[in-house]
């Protein structure tokens, strides 16, 4: 069941899902999803884990050609280049062995919204745009083309990002509709459900059509596997019982970092089962705000007016409107300062640094991690 990577770390396949995703992502009129699947899961739930070690070789094997880039990877980059980095780092690797040997791709740069990724092809090589990328993919590999973007929402932050977007559904509808040639499925993720609404809310938007479905967290396997895997190191006496581990990763929202966090302080010097079995049953609730810690020091980490801003983004939703007199007045009234428009812009830049913020669109900000709102409105309740 576990197969230790080559960091000897813990880590659990999913093939059976990567499976039924793998088979959504098709033109079969019944199972496939030909407007794009999204999915959405919480943070720290295994997304990107299950997208690089399960999915990618279950489009593998099947022949199809994967390519998989991380929106999140770089958080300075602007998502578009980080698109076309991806595109050209995958064409730059598929030279044909004319090619090769005469060191002579005919292909230069990729060019998406104005940005622009070097192939470094021969001088008069040709100059790609996104589309033509794809194409370019799918007639090299000779086999269908599977883009996977991880926090896909992430493309909506800026114009070339906008633009990849726009240009990835024609791209999609160009390769799908013709009648023969490699086809294009598109497969996006992320923890921010409203995010990736965003990219199918109107038929203006590159996944109209599609709907955002949830993807599913890890369940039992992972957890027999994870008593499976520490049970023999302890004591005869105390072993876990494979019951109370799953029911503190149902507390734990699913997050596997929390659970061996968990497991491995009641194995160390709690004693483990029935160690476990009284956190349950006395403390729950301390287990369920273990999920909240990150938010507790993130929070604690932020200037008084940081706070401010945060607490009134939270408080007005999508009618937040940071820069307008009465906004920058409630914020200064909740910092108990004056501040002004720039100050707020300041606080609102850098809680985008420290990635608490984010900005689907120009003037328009939302939490990045949407679970952080019922935790700051309780907090904020607290007082
Ligand atoms: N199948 C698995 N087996 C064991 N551990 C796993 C598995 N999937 C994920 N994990 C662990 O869970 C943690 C989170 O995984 P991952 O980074 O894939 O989640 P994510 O949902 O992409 O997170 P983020 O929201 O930060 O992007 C990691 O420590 C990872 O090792
Ligand atoms: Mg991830």
């Amino acid at each position: 069941m576990t197969e230790s990577g080559n960091r000897g770390e813990f880590y659990v396949p999913r093939k059976e899902l990567a499976q039924a995703i793998a088979e959504r992502l098709s033109l079969d009129p019944l199972m496939g999803s030909p407007s794009g699947l999204m999915l959405a899961a919480p943070r720290r739930t295994g997304k990107s884990t299950f997208l690089r070690r399960d999915l990618l070789p279950v489009l593998r094997a099947r022949g199809d050609h994967p390519v998989l880039v991380d929106l999140w990877s770089d958080r300075k980059a602007d998502p578009g280049q980080l698109i076309a980095d991806a595109l050209a780092a995958e064409i730059a690797a598929m030279p044909s062995p004319v090619e090769r040997a005469a060191r002579a791709l005919p292909i230069k740069a990729i060019t998406i919204g104005g940005l622009r990724a070097e192939i470094g092809g021969v001088a008069e090589g040709r100059s790609l745009t996104l589309t033509d990328a794809l194409l370019e993919i799918g007639a090299r590999a000779k086999s269908d083309v599977v883009f996977l973007i991880d926090e896909a929402q992430q493309a909506v932050t800026t114009e070339a990002g906008l633009d990849a977007m726009f240009a990835l559904k024609a791209a999609r509808d160009a390769m799908n509709q013709r009648p023969e040639g490699a086809r294009l499925f598109v497969l996006c993720t992320g923890s921010n459900r409203d995010g990736l609404a965003g990219l199918l809310s109107t038929n203006q938007q590159p996944f109209y059509g599609a709907r955002v479905e949830d993807f599913p967290t890890l369940g039992r396997p992972y957890v027999e596997a994870l008593v499976a895997a520490i049970n023999p190191r302890l004591a005869e006496d105390n072993k876990l019982d494979p019951e109370d581990v799953a029911a503190a990763f149902r507390l734990l929202g699913h997050r596997p970092e929390k659970l061996v966090e968990v497991v491995q302080q009641h194995a160390a010097w709690l004693p483990g089962s029935a160690g476990l079995k009284r956190t349950l049953q006395e403390r729950a609730d301390e287990l369920r705000a273990r999920v909240w810690d990150q938010y507790g020091s993130d929070f604690d980490g932020l200037t008084v007016l940081q706070r401010a801003v945060l607490e009134v983004l939270i408080r007005d939703g999508s009618d937040f409107a940071p820069f307008h007199e009465k906004t920058v007045q409630r914020i200064a009234g909740i910092a108990g300062r004056k501040t002004s428009a720039q100050a707020v812009q300041k606080a609102l830049d850098a809680l985008r640094d420290k990635q608490l913020v984010w900005r689907p669109g120009r003037g328009r900000y939302a939490l990045e991690d949407p679970d952080m709102r019922d935790w700051l409105l309780a907090r904020m309740a607290q007082g």
